[in-house]
């Protein structure tokens, strides 16, 4: 059997795009197994998936490095460190909240895939859905939708793109409704942009 590609996942959250990913590695859809999952939150459910599974699960605070008075990029520095011990082919931030600065990114070099829920250029940052939602109301933009790209450098959900795709709204919608539709494209369109990356390895 050819040797899977090994993945690490950066998970802030509930974990349904790294549920995603796990499904896809069992089922063959994606060449590749989750190696380690790392989150910045304790409670993040992303960690619970990992554990169910036998999944090494990290826990990595950065409020015990803001307490010690160390700097974001000594805690971006220690990740790296940490994610490199996994040696991964890529990681995937999926639902990871924290800007990474480059003491991380250096290290990685087109190797950081990241999932947001809003076309590119839009809405960067949190709250991505519920923001193109209000625009929407206010008549600003027809619809919105997801992206896949890789990670070069610090901008805040942007970078070279590696799938996108629109995901209509509707003027009876509700916002759970457009969260669960946008979600549901992210699970498909997240597994194929990571199996499309691991294609050209
Ligand atoms: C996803 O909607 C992802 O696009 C978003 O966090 C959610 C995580 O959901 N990421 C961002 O907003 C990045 N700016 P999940 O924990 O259920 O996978």
């Amino acid at each position: 059997m050819t040797e899977k590609y090994r993945l690490v996942v950066l998970a802030s959250g509930n974990g349904t795009n790294l549920q995603a990913i796990l499904d896809a590695c069992d089922n063959g859809t994606l060449p590749a197994e989750v190696v380690a999952v790392i989150s910045d939150r304790k409670n993040a459910y992303a960690l619970q998936r990992a554990m169910d599974r036998g999944i090494p699960a990290l826990y990595r605070p950065w409020g015990v490095y803001q307490k010690a008075g160390k700097l974001r990029t000594t805690y971006d520095l220690d990740l790296a460190v940490l994610v490199n011990l996994y040696e991964p082919d890529l990681i995937i931030l999926a639902g990871w909240m924290r800007l990474l600065t480059m003491s991380f990114l250096e290290h990685f070099p087109e190797m950081v895939l990241n999932l947001h829920p809003a076309l590119p250029g839009t809405f960067p940052g949190t709250d991505a859905i519920a923001r193109a939602f209000d625009a929407f109301q206010r008549g600003e933009i027809p619809h919105t939708g997801v992206m896949v790209h890789f990670v070069p450098d610090e901008g805040v959900d942007e970078g070279p793109v590696i799938a996108t795709e629109i995901v209509p709204i509707y003027p009876d919608d509700t916002l759970e409704m457009l969260e669960s539709r946008v979600h549901e494209t992210e699970h498909r369109v997240f597994v194929e942009a990571i199996g499309k990356v691991l294609e050209d390895e």
